[in-house]
């Protein structure tokens, strides 16, 4: 898995010090699958098949709802194809992603006695058990092969399909993670029809983000598919939700891969993420990944016009497809202080400088450094003109 040289011209540059140098080499497949589960379907056998014995063996972390939904049919399915299996349901509430069930899973994972290679970790679920299933792999013996299988709009298009695990530390998100790509992301868009229309909007908030900062095309497709982003529109995979499906993870899978361990912190996917981290978990009744993000793109989108980035019939455009679709441009906890406070904290993340993503035309973005108070005020007043 890794290669590493010692460059004999740096040791004999100095006889007391050596530099190491290695790569980390990563492969791994994003594949839409339907009927993953369905029983003439052997990918996930495929996968599974012990190359060094004569059975198989799997430990499978399923999301509590989905074991509600699926989890006969998935059982059946192993069982036919003779693959024994550990069966453990999991939360998938964001209170979830917190260090004592990272080892409650890592017991888990012990207690089955798992071969460190040949026998494979299966996640089933939202973002949060990819999250915190995929950190506890990565932490366990220092790694162990995982397949994902995400069953969330937001699992399918953003939190399944790249490299980030992470759980909440000390009331910030995602403050513990790493970064651990699973050995592949199996995408079954059939999960979605069980998933609730909140969810679903949750997830659809990162595809108007990818359209905003990369994807004039998918933003055209939203607009019009505006009253069919449903848990049947979704799941049904029509051609359009095909296309807005396909686009936004195709977006996603461009910007992730040639930054991976995101060695460049200017970001374009970091587009409405901003300020939403600090909030998102802070409000009475605590917003949704992608709610907070809603919130955050709408503010950007202001700060955008308020720059003369892009014009004031884009920026309504704009926020007009956040509203239509449900989902909130505004909130109570987006105050001047705690935006600002939000800003510094970013400043941390992003090593000094604010780098923060601001579209210049639908489907562009570029950075900006120099934010100010003023910019803030003019931004929230903008955004408060909108019912
Ligand atoms: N690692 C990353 O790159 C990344 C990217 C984006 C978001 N995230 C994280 O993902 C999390 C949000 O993920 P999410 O939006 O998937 O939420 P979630 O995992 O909390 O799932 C939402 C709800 O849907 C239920 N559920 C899951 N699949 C279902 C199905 N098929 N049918 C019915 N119910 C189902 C879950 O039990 C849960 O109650 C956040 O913690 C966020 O920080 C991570
Ligand atoms: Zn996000």
């Amino acid at each position: 898995m890794y290669s590493a040289d010692i460059l004999d011209e740096n040791k004999k540059e100095n006889s007391e010090q050596w530099n190491i140098k290695a790569s980390l080499k990563i492969n791994y497949t994003v594949k839409i699958i339907q009927d993953l589960f369905q029983t003439d379907n052997s990918h996930i056998y495929d996968m599974c098949k012990n190359p060094n014995a004569n059975y198989s063996r799997v430990v499978i972390f399923v999301d509590n709802n989905v074991d509600l939904f699926y989890g006969d049919n998935i059982k059946n399915y192993f069982r036919q194809y003779d693959i024994s299996f550990v069966w453990y349901p999991i939360s998938g509430d964001e209170e979830a992603k917190n260090i004592d069930n990272v080892l409650t899973i890592a017991r888990k994972i012990s207690d089955s006695g798992l071969l460190r290679r040949s026998e494979k970790i299966i996640v089933i679920g939202g973002g949060v058990v990819m999250d915190v299933v995929g950190f506890t792999a990565n932490l366990y013996r220092r790694g162990i092969p995982y397949i994902r299988i995400p069953t969330t709009l937001m699992g399918q298009i953003d939190a399944g399909i790249g490299v980030k695990t992470g759980i909440n530390y000390m009331g910030n998100k995602n403050r513990l993670g790493t970064y651990f790509a699973p050995e592949a992301t199996l995408i079954d868009p059939g999960f979605l029809k069980t998933v609730s229309q909140r969810h679903i909007t949750n997830g659809v908030s990162e595809i108007i983000k990818m359209a905003l900062i990369k994807d004039e095309h998918l933003f055209h497709l939203l607009e019009q598919a505006i009253d069919e982003l449903t848990p049947q529109g979704f799941s049904s995979y029509g051609s359009v939700h095909q296309e807005i499906f396909e686009r936004a993870i195709d977006s996603m899978l461009q910007e992730l891969e040639p930054n991976l361990w995101e060695d460049n912190l200017e970001r374009i996917v970091d587009y409405g993420h901003t300020f939403s981290p600090s909030l998102e978990l802070k409000s009475n009744t605590p917003l949704l990944h992608g709610e907070a993000v809603a919130v955050d793109m709408a503010l950007c989108i202001a700060l955008s016009f308020s720059r003369g980035l892009i014009t004031k019939w884009d920026a309504e455009r704009c926020i007009r497809l956040i509203q239509r679709s449900n989902l909130p441009i505004h909130s109570s906890i987006f105050t001047l202080s705690m935006l600002e406070e939000a800003l510094d904290d970013t400043l941390k993340h992003r090593d000094g400088f604010q780098r923060v993503p601001l579209m210049n035309a639908i489907g562009s973005a570029i950075f900006c450094n120099d934010l100010t108070r003023n910019d803030l005020i003019s931004a929230l007043e903008y955004v408060n003109i909108f019912h």
